[in-house]
């Protein structure tokens, strides 16, 4: 397997990328995809190392999905950056193949008018509850990316736990053969997860941001600690987010494998996890943590 330094090709059409996996097929080459939106960062790239490290080839879909916003959400100002994060990957050296089509190669009979996946797991649950139609969106498009990719492997990173969890479940549920990898969530210095939408914090709101990881972690210690009481401890961690200055949308202990929610605490081997969604300002702010 090549480790490092592949030449980056570009493909802006589904007969392009379709052409190009074909050649590598009949060489038997395996192929990973890392489906992304772009704007890319420090955590994407370290998605693009999996990638790298699980098959002999990888792609890099790029595609603001217009399906999985919401009216009223960041479509429009979502940030685009292809230039940029072409060169960052042909630096990067790890990547083969960025695809970056166009709404009409992937919905050719529109968005509006588009065949839709719902994965009716944790419908109206911790994010689904303020974003409906989202993860229909996000699970529509993901499908229709590895129908025209057919990778043997999908990276995704796990700062989008309930999309990861989905997702996984799409593929389980239609027999997809390919497999789902995830990688660790990327932080800044002082615990921000990375995110393209950090960048709609204020200067002052920055400072703040760090303060979800924080409740989480404590949300965290206090479970290790033996607190057996999830609901008190949610909402300490609410208020006081709520305190810093967000108004936060949920913070929830879930169970890490399907995110159901545990009954008690009453299995202290349950492997768990805690979620949030909190807005500051123009930006609405997702983590999670393992216990
Ligand atoms: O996580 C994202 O960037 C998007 O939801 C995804 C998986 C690329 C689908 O548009």
């Amino acid at each position: 397997m090549d480790i490092a330094g592949v030449p980056l090709q570009g493909a802006y059409t589904t007969k392009a990328v379709r052409e190009l996996v074909g050649s590598w097929r009949l060489t038997h080459r395996t192929v990973a995809l890392v489906p992304t939106m772009g704007n890319l960062h420090q955590g994407h790239l370290s998605l693009m190392k999996i990638a790298r490290e699980r098959a002999d080839r990888v792609v890099c879909s790029i595609f603001v999905n217009p399906t999985q916003f919401g009216a009223g959400e960041d479509f429009a100002s979502y940030p685009r950056s292809l230039a940029a994060d072409e060169s960052m990957l042909a630096e990067q050296g790890l990547v083969d193949l960025v695809f970056a089509p166009d709404e009409k190669d992937i919905y050719p009979f529109g968005s509006e008018a588009a065949v839709k996946v719902s994965v009716p797991q944790l419908h109206g649950e911790l994010c689904a509850a303020s974003r409906p139609g989202h993860f229909e969106g996000v699970a529509s498009v993901v499908l229709r990316l590895l129908g025209i990719v057919a990778p043997d492997v999908m990276v995704l990173g796990e700062k989008d736990y309930q999309q990861l969890v989905l997702l996984r479940r799409m593929v389980r549920d239609l027999q997809l053969p390919i497999e789902v990898v995830a990688g660790s969530t990327w932080r800044e210095r002082d615990g921000l997860a990375m995110s393209s939408r950090n960048r709609y914090l204020s200067t002052s709101e920055r400072r703040t941001a760090p303060k979800l990881h924080g409740e989480l972690q404590r949300v965290r210690e206090a479970l290790l600690d033996g607190e057996r009481d999830l609901r008190a401890v949610e909402t300490q961690a609410s208020r006081a987010l709520q305190d810093a200055g967000f108004d936060p949308e949920y913070v929830e202990v879930r169970r890490a494998g399907d995110l159901s929610r545990p009954n008690g605490l009453e299995s202290a081997d349950d492997d768990l996890i805690v979620l949030a969604a909190a807005w500051l300002g123009k930006a609405r702010l997702i983590d999670n943590l393992r216990i």
